[in-house]
């Protein structure tokens, strides 16, 4: 079995890389700083001496470096859409769009669509996309997607998660008829370098590392976290559109369990249209029976 895990060096991507390939499977460590990639092979393989790893180069943010990468992958069971940032300032990626959309989604959607043919030559093949509860308040903006005439950091991660699960969810109904399986999962709230400097809440420093120490708290750990994706990834009669995540507090922490989604991310014609947009915007066409154009 060879799966690709996006952001495989840090926090859940590592985890859950690492489980994978503890379990035998052939996993390549996607992830935008190769060094960074290498250490985290490393740490893999002093616990997990067998694994089987090799790391390539993905940014995310550089649909260039996206299809560089896809180019390179062979046959591949199992597709990890993990990595992403939150809360970033207003940036751009190499190609235009606001950071958190172009990382968190529009890069996943191109490579998702570029590795569809490597995945559909597999009997069984799963594409896990990892969204979160944040997705909750999150609204497509389709007059101002990239945040140009407004930005709001916390807005824009929304977006980016809602956009991930409409695309976990459309993926799925596109890819009836074929082998494939897309499913959805998050991680609660897990101790990760995802609540890094960056996504500073406020712009009080006190405030701020109150509210880290808050998240610090209650968070679980991201071994825990990592368990609504691996479940996603791994259970064998998981159905095709399913969504998982952490069945304890609120979803903050727990073991795996299906969980619902928002109306919005359950919006059908809202998920057409931001496939549509995704299409254009990354230049990847799916076409309707599933296979990458
Ligand atoms: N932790 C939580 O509580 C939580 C809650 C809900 C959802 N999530 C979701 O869980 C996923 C994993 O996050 P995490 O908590 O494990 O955070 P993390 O420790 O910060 O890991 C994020 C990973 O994404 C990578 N990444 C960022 N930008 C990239 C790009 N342009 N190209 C390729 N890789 C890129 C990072 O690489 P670098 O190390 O080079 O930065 C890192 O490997 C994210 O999708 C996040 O939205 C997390």
């Amino acid at each position: 079995m060879t799966a690709v895990v996006t952001g495989a060096n840090s926090g859940i991507g590592l985890v859950t890389a690492g489980e994978l390939a503890r379990r035998g499977a052939e996993v390549v460590l996607a992830c935008r700083d190769v060094g960074k990639g290498e250490r985290a092979a490393d740490r893999i393989r002093g616990a997990a001496p067998d694994a089987r790893l090799s790391v390539r180069a993905l940014d995310l943010a550089d649909l260039g470096s996206v299809r560089g990468f896809a180019e390179e992958i062979g046959e591949l069971d199992l597709l990890v859409n993990n990595a992403g940032v939150m809360a970033t300032p207003y940036r751009k990626t190499a190609d235009g769009f606001e950071m958190q959309l172009g990382t968190n989604h529009l890069g996943h959607f191109a490579l998702t669509g570029l590795l569809l043919p490597a995945l559909l030559a597999r009997p069984r093949p799963r594409v896990v996309t990892v969204s979160s509860g944040m997705h909750r308040g999150g609204r497509i903006d389709f007059d101002d997607l990239n945040g140009e005439r407004r930005y709001r950091k916390w807005g824009a991660y929304s977006q980016s998660k809602l956009a991930n699960l409409l695309f976990a969810f459309e993926l799925q109904r596109r890819a009836a008829g074929t082998a494939l399986r897309s499913v959805a999962a998050h991680p609660g709230l897990a101790s990760t370098n995802l609540q890094s400097s960056e996504s500073r809440m406020t712009h009080n420093r006190l405030t701020d590392a109150g509210w880290a120490l808050v998240a610090r708290l209650i968070a679980q750990s991201a071994d825990q976290g990592a368990l609504p994706i691996l479940y996603a990834a791994t259970e064998p009669d998981l159905p095709g559109g399913s969504y998982v995540g952490p069945g304890g507090f609120v979803e903050m922490r727990g073991y795996p369990v299906l969980v619902a989604s928002s109306a919005a991310a359950r919006d059908q014609a809202t998920a057409r249209r931001l496939w549509e947009l995704s299409e254009e915007l990354t230049g990847v066409r799916y076409l309707d029976d599933g296979q990458a154009g």
